[in-house]
């Protein structure tokens, strides 16, 4: 089986992964990423949230993270919605995950677990070839920096809102919508609004 996200977007997952036996036995769904295969900005979670993606079979949706993320999405022009409850938003950029299971208890995946799953995310970014990638908490940051930029992430507390290069990529590490104030999340869509328009 299939899986595939919406408006027309090449990035197929296998719908029956089994490589996971505690997300498999865990799991409702698998949460594939979400969004426009047109995307210029690629943002990067942790897991599916067990009040969130893993019902909604969308990453970022209806648990307060999710809602969190929708609004900064809204503020960027990143979504066409203006209610940041909407579960199948219509988005102008992509959205994804480490892991594309919940764990158990919410709990943070293993290595193992995102050793397993980074493939799917390396095939995004190979197909989408995003200008900016926006990974959201310190568990996407730790996971992608050495991938992307050669070295390890600094704290996502020092990270947060700041401008990363290279070849071409810029990253834009964002705190988590569960944990990060408002004032932060202001921070964060003042840098972006300063990026987006280089990359159209
Ligand atoms: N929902 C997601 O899809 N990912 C997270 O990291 C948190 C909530």
């Amino acid at each position: 089986m299939i899986v595939e996200v919406h408006a027309g977007s090449p990035i197929r997952i296998p719908g029956a992964c089994s490589r996971c036996p505690a997300l498999v036995a865990n799991r409702r769904r698998i949460v594939p990423g979400y969004g426009s295969s047109e995307a210029r900005v690629l943002l990067v979670g942790e897991a599916p949230g067990y009040k969130g993606g893993d019902l909604t079979g969308v990453p970022f949706t209806r648990d307060r993270s999710g809602v969190r993320l929708q609004q900064v999405l809204i503020a960027l022009a990143l979504s066409e919605e203006t209610d940041p409850r909407v579960e199948r938003p219509r988005l102008h950029c992509f959205v994804t995950n480490i892991v594309r299971c919940n764990p158990p208890s919410n709990r943070t995946p293993s290595r193992t677990e995102m050793d397993n799953c980074l493939p799917y995310l390396w095939q995004e970014l190979e197909l989408l070839r995003p200008r900016i990638v926006v990974p959201v908490g310190g568990v996407a940051a730790q996971a992608i920096f050495p991938r992307l930029l050669g070295r390890p992430s600094p704290p996502i507390t020092q990270a947060h809102a700041q401008v990363f290069h290279r070849d071409g990529v810029v990253i834009v590490p964002m705190r988590h919508p569960a944990r990060s104030s408002n004032h932060e999340l202001d921070r964060f869509v003042a840098v972006m609004r300063l990026l987006l328009p280089a990359v159209g």
